[in-house]
């Protein structure tokens, strides 16, 4: 597949996110074998590919639910304020809880996450996260399964944007500094 201009190089490719997806749902398979199953919560928008993928991999009962939010000044400086804009449908107290994320950056969103769900009484509350860049935290959070960690370097694709464009892209690539700077 071609490359667009913006693109400086492909850092994940269709075939290694997709064998990674494949190990992290056999995982969480696994750990939920004994359980009576789980809610797949996925935070939106750029998770709704990971989520699609991650979902049809799962050999465990499942249902699937969304929440969107969105962190002010995210663009400039990321303060830590996140605004939920969009809650799940369905209740979660009571029920085995995966948190579905593409991207854990300073860890802000998922930490308000955590706290958001945990106040809701959940019979279990854990996380899943396809990319991680450590260099970047301000805030400690536990990721339950990771995918990948990754340099600073701003990825888009495979879910994850710049400015909402490039996220159906098959594979994560890193935009050129040209597009952002
Ligand atoms: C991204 C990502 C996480 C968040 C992580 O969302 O999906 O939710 O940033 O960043 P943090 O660890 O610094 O809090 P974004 O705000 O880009 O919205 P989107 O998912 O709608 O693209």
């Amino acid at each position: 597949m071609n490359t667009p201009d913006s693109i400086e190089r492909v850092l994940l490719d269709e075939e290694k996110i997709a064998a990674r997806v494949r190990e992290l749902a056999a995982q969480i398979s696994a750990d939920y074998a004994d359980s009576d199953g789980l809610v797949l919560v996925g935070v939106l928008k750029g998770a709704f590919i990971f989520m699609a993928d991650l979902a049809r991999r799962l050999q465990v009962a499942h249902h699937v639910d969304f929440i969107a939010l969105s962190s002010y000044s995210k663009s400039t400086v990321s303060n830590g304020a996140v605004r939920l804009i969009m809650d799940t449908r369905a209740s979660v107290a009571g029920r085995n809880v995966l948190v579905v994320e593409d991207i854990l950056d300073t860890g802000h969103t998922l930490d308000y996450l955590l706290r958001t769900f945990r106040a809701r009484n959940p019979a279990s509350l854990r996380t899943c996260v396809l990319i991680s860049k450590p260099e970047q935290r301000q805030v400690e959070v536990k990721v339950d399964y990771l995918g990948f960690e990754i340099l600073n370097e701003w990825v888009v694709g495979y879910g994850l944007d710049y400015a909402d464009r490039f996220r159906t892209l098959p594979y994560i690539g890193v935009l050129k500094r040209e597009v952002y700077e």
